[in-house]
């Protein structure tokens, strides 16, 4: 993401750097962007849902990578290898990636640095939760990484000009699948791609159970179909160009439609 320039995730238009050597300035909203020590805060939300998911995961996160690896497995039947393997084959588009949501980042080193024949060039990771921040910049010491602390509703970036997203696990945990869909649809340049996985509903009734317990925690946002997710992917001008399901897990690929405007 060498040349990317970011935008202020009110309004679109590009940021400036300020006077003040700590912030960026939108120069039509006035309001100034900080730069903390490791991470640009480009959030604007103020809003109760994402309140709720941001607090859940400041406990969340500090047992994030082994529970999450668990429950991943014993619920929803995932293969960690296939994900690795399918979020990694998005290096054969593009090597420079931005990932949303990207929590403690070990999914996503695991797949864009561990390879010694493919690695990203540049990577971009953002997600809400300053905490999630921290553990992943440990995980991606000395890498070629930036992180911003954003929100997927109002992403910091100019129509279509990212050209490869990732977000695995994160429509999950978003307050809206369908209005995070439609705002990574916007960035995304017309010929780009979006790779990412959501994780189905199971049918077993305990496991409903417990999954609507931990939406009512605030740990995951709402149930999701299949129906559902091709609905998302509708709304949002984009089609399915891949689609792979292991267990209840959904690793797709994400492209614009021809006609979309
Ligand atoms: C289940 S984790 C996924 C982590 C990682 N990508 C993985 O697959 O292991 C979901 C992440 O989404 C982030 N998140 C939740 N709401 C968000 C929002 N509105 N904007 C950006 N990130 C958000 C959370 O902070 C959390 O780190
Ligand atoms: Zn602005």
């Amino acid at each position: 993401m060498n040349n990317l320039k970011l935008s202020c995730p009110k309004c679109h238009c590009f940021l400036e750097n300020s006077f003040d050597i700590n912030y960026y300035f939108c120069s039509q909203c006035k309001i100034k962007f900080k730069k903390n020590s490791f991470y640009l805060d480009l959030c604007l939300t103020n809003n109760s849902i994402n309140k709720v998911t941001e607090t859940a995961y400041k406990i969340y996160s500090k047992f994030y990578a082994p529970f999450a690896l668990l429950v991943y497995i014993i619920i929803w039947h995932g293969n960690i290898f296939k994900h690795i393997k399918f979020f990694r084959e998005i290096l054969d588009y593009d090597k420079n990636i931005l990932d949303i949501a990207t929590g403690d980042g070990s999914l996503t080193s695991a797949a864009l640095f561990s390879s010694k024949i493919k690695s990203a060039s540049n990577l971009l990771v953002l997600d809400i939760s300053k905490e999630m921040l921290e553990k992943a910049q440990v995980k991606f010491s000395k890498k070629p990484v930036t992180f911003i602390r954003g929100d997927v509703n109002q992403l910091p970036f100019a129509n279509s000009s990212i050209q490869a997203i990732s977000c695995f696990g994160g429509f999950n945990s978003f307050p809206s699948g369908a209005l995070a869909m439609k705002e990574i649809s916007r960035c995304l340049n017309k010929n780009g791609i979006l790779r990412g996985s959501i994780l189905l509903t199971p049918e077993t009734s305990w496991k409903k159970k417990l999954i609507r317990n931990w939406i009512k925690k605030g740990y995951q946002t709402e149930e999701i179909s299949k129906d559902k997710f091709f609905s998302w992917v509708d709304s949002a001008e984009l089609y399915v160009n891949k689609i792979e399901q292991v267990g209840y897990v959904l690793l797709f690929e994400l492209r614009h439609r021809k006609n979309a405007a």
